[in-house]
């Protein structure tokens, strides 16, 4: 698949397989990433620990309700939502503080792992959620668990996996936010 075809195939998947991710799939999609143009420092933690994406998905849940935003604390409040969507793989990506392009170097990572991962067959979500469990009490011990370099924040994540049966997908919208200057 080329990378417009990876473009135009993909959509977020928020229903996913219990189904292990070949490792070597894995690390095409970790290095294009890291491909991605970047500014300044930043780290791509790969996570398949069920035990830890649980604890994440728990904690971004409360971090969700106690936000003090209504349309998270509402979404969290759905009764069987899960930000993380059980996916068998999340991709943590995340920039020292010091960082002031932390959030744009991430952002590009992220899409190139998205298109490689869309590229290989596997169905991805691009997420802020999670960073709602970095803002509870439980903050420095899940960094501590994401093994991060000092001072370093999750700013984003993807949920990777092969799509689940119940995964409803958004139609495609028209691109009608273009304006052209000749
Ligand atoms: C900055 C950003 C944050 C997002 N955070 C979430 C998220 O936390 N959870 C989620 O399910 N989707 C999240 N999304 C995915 C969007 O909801 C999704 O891309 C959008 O609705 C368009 O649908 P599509 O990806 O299927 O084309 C995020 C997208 C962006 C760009």
């Amino acid at each position: 698949m080329n990378v417009l075809e990876a473009i135009n195939r993909r959509k977020s998947v928020r229903d996913y397989l219990d189904y292990e991710i070949d490792e070597k799939d894995v690390k095409s999609i970790v290095d294009s990433g890291g491909k991605a143009p970047k500014a300044g420092s930043f780290q791509i933690t790969v996570v398949t620990n069920k035990e830890l994406l649980n604890k994440i998905n728990n904690y971004t849940i409360e971090g969700m309700k106690n936000s003090g935003n209504d349309f998270f604390a509402e979404k969290a409040n759905t009764p069987g939502y899960n930000p993380l969507y059980s996916a068998p793989l999340v991709i943590f990506f995340s920039a020292p503080d010091e960082n002031v392009f932390g959030a744009l170097t991430v952002s590009a990572a992220a899409e190139n792992a998205i298109l490689a991962a869309t590229a290989l067959g596997y169905g991805t979500c691009y997420l802020v959620s999670p960073t709602f469990a970095f803002q509870t009490s439980a903050k420095d011990e899940l960094i501590k668990e994401l093994q991060l370099p000092h001072s370093f924040n999750p700013i984003c994540a993807i949920s990777i996996g092969k799509e689940g049966e119940n995964n409803i997908t958004n139609p495609q919208e028209e691109i009608d936010n273009v304006n052209f200057v000749k």
